[in-house]
């Protein structure tokens, strides 16, 4: 199945924009809950997005596989000549059901395992951002690039807190040990926007554990275009991750402290 990585993130961008765009026209309607959890909240508008997203894909990608947020399940048996797009329709959704601006809409495409294009869209600051495996990492069509901030004590590190809240992994630990470390650790709730920031340089790098293959999937690859390294970091099951990006010149010192915080075995 031949598509080019320019031609996916043409439909990716399309899709995103589409996609907040409509959230942001219906967030009158961001109370509307189909399930509320104790540390998260399933919206209306999410599922309604990621259909708008499918939608766009299957026109324009007929046979690809989607694997989305909203629809999970329906892509685990995807051969490798098959793209899978990997989709969160709305990145920060406990954000956007506040009506705080940091959410966004993600879309990452992978051939197998190397990933051929990635999209997000920021609809409060009308912001896309934008990579594909072989060009450049981009903001509204500006060249991103990741910080040169050497010294972890200089950097500003995002997290987030796993919202499973796993007794067996305190989620305050690594916030504790990223602060006492960075010159600031921050928590803003989108880990596609925390990623957009290290891209852009705003921010010097990203660890989060329990985060969710769609969380990452499109801008991991923007990171990386922009000059920056992302790394997944281990596995904890039921598809849950730990990843860590930065950009590149404090790769090790953030790895070594949430290794140290968490016991976790050197990567090889
Ligand atoms: C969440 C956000 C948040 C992160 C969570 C994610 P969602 O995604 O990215 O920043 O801390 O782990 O699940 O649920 O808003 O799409």
């Amino acid at each position: 199945m031949s598509i080019t990585p320019e031609a996916c993130l043409e439909i990716a961008a399309t899709a995103a924009r589409a996609a907040g765009g409509h959230a942001r026209t219906q967030r009158h309607r961001r109370g509307e809950a189909n399930q509320r959890l104790a540390h998260d909240v399933k919206l209306a508008l999410d599922v309604e997005c990621q259909g708008i997203v499918e939608a766009i894909i299957r026109e324009r990608a007929p046979g690809h596989a989607i694997l989305g947020e909203e629809s999970v399940g329906a892509a685990e048996t995807v051969d490798a000549d098959t793209p899978l797009w990997i989709v969160d329709p709305i990145d920060g959704t406990v954000n956007f059901s506040h009506g705080l601006p940091f959410w966004c809409c993600s879309i990452g495409v992978r051939l197998g395992a190397r990933s051929l294009a990635g999209a997000v869209y920021a609809p409060d600051t009308d912001e896309l951002y934008t990579a594909t495996c072989d060009g450049p990492a981009l903001c509204n069509g500006a060249p991103l690039h990741v910080s040169s901030v050497a010294a972890i004590g200089d950097a500003v590190v995002m997290t987030g807190l796993d919202k499973q809240l796993d007794p067996s992994l305190p989620p305050f630990e690594i916030f504790r040990a990223i602060s006492v470390r960075a010159q600031k650790a921050r928590i803003i709730g989108s880990a596609a926007l925390d990623l957009c920031h290290v891209a852009a340089g705003r921010a010097d790098a990203y660890f989060e554990s329990g985060i969710y293959i769609w969380d990452i999937a499109a801008a991991a690859l923007i990171v990386e275009r922009a000059g920056g390294r992302a790394e997944l970091i281990g596995e904890m099951g039921h598809g849950r991750l730990r990843f860590l990006a930065s950009n590149g010149l404090i790769h090790e010192a953030v790895r070594d402290i949430v290794q140290s915080a968490f016991s976790l075995q050197p990567s090889t």
